[in-house]
């Protein structure tokens, strides 16, 4: 069995951070989604993968590399444009050739892995195998209908009027059964050739879908409000670690980890809370669910509950909460005098100010 994971599209969601960067590789707990979907994959036992990339490929492959961090064999399937899941299957059809494969979407975050269902599909062997979860905004997802031996017997993309609050999480498993339902596949009105669309024909042909619906945590890691919950699920599980420097005038309270080179001084930290490397934390107050990426910089400040990705300098500007703040970016206070605010905003960014 082989893998196909996708890491092109455009993240609209995401601006002004996937302006410059994939959504894939925004860090949960400091590590980018992307690895944990990897890491899943090894441990159901596949080896071979297939990643699908667009015009954030350089980024992609520097983060990933001939996958063999992960005990695995990446290729790269370039596609010119995020013409669809259902085209990404198309274009993977000659490096997929007749094996059956996971489709793992690669900004979908699951809790508990993929090896019970991979191990499921090797057992019973149908056409394909769908992962669900009951959500309560169906709408906002394709949606499957479960007939009364538990097959799948309709599927819809983003139903206006969902027929159950079954979503289909962004795992599937298929046989090569798919690539000729694939081949037929013509644009929907979002202009994309859809999955959902080619797992209905097998259903209409006959073809035995079959799904499980899973309990735990998972996440489309969509926008902001996703992003900040499934760090929070992720910093919920750390063990405390201290590789860095702390000082004796810092209070670490909880479960804290402090990377390699990381200097904690003068400050309170209250986890669970992650500091990368590299990172100098100084007179600062870091409240729980928090996610400092490696050489940022946080002196004279309070923040919680927000994700800060490398290299970010937040100096002197009271509490920030609830915030996703990008590469290298600055946050520092502005001029004396009457009060004022200084922004240099990338497109799509988003403030909130103190009313
Ligand atoms: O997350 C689960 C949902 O994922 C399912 O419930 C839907 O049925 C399925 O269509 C999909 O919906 P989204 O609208 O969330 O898909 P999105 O466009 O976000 O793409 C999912 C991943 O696949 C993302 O990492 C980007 C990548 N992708 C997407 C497209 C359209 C590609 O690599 N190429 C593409 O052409």
């Amino acid at each position: 069995m082989k893998a196909l994971v996708l890491a092109g599209g455009v993240g609209s969601r995401m601006r002004p951070i996937t302006h410059t960067s994939a959504k894939q590789l925004i860090p949960i707990a400091n590590k980018p989604v992307l690895y944990y979907g990897l890491e899943a994959i090894r441990e159901a036992g596949i080896r071979e993968v297939g990643i699908i990339v667009g015009n954030t490929a350089p980024e992609i492959e520097r983060a990933v590399g001939d996958g063999s961090q992960f005990g695995l064999d990446v290729t790269y399937l370039p596609q010119d444009a995020p013409r669809g899941l259902g085209h990404a299957v198309l274009i993977a059809r000659d490096y997929l050739d007749e094996d059956d494969f996971v489709m793992y979407l690669g900004d979908n975050f699951v809790v508990g892995g993929i090896s019970d269902v991979v191990d499921r599909f090797r057992r019973e062997r149908p056409h394909a195998q769908l992962m669900l979860t009951r959500v309560k905004n169906p709408h906002a997802f394709g949606v499957a209908e479960i007939g009364q031996g538990g097959q799948v017997i309709g599927v819809e993309e983003k139903p206006l009027h969902p027929k159950s609050d079954l979503a289909v999480v962004g795992v599937y498993v298929f046989s090569p059964a798919v690539h000729e339902a694939v081949a037929e596949l013509k644009p929907s009105w979002r202009s994309e050739l859809e999955i959902t669309e080619a797992i209905q024909r097998l259903i209409d042909q006959g073809r035995r879908v079959e799904s499980t619906t899973i309990t735990g945590f998972w996440k489309d890691t969509g926008n902001l409000a996703d992003m900040l919950e499934m760090n929070q699920f992720v910093l919920n599980g750390i063990d405390s670690a201290e590789s860095g420097s702390v000082s004796a005038d810092t209070e670490l309270t909880g479960r804290v980890v402090v990377g390699p080179g990381a200097v904690v001084s003068g400050s309170r930290i209250v986890g669970p809370v992650v500091v990368g490397a590299g990172s100098v934390i100084r007179n600062s107050y870091l409240g729980p669910f928090t996610s400092i990426d490696r050489d940022c910089t946080v002196v004279d400040s309070e923040i919680e509950q927000s994700i800060v990705l490398c290299g970010a300098c937040i100096e002197g500007v009271g509490r920030i909460e609830w915030s996703m703040i990008g590469r290298e970016a600055r946050v520092v206070p502005g001029p004396r005098g009457p009060k004022t605010y200084r922004f240099v905003l990338g497109d799509h960014s988003e403030v909130r100010v103190g009313a």
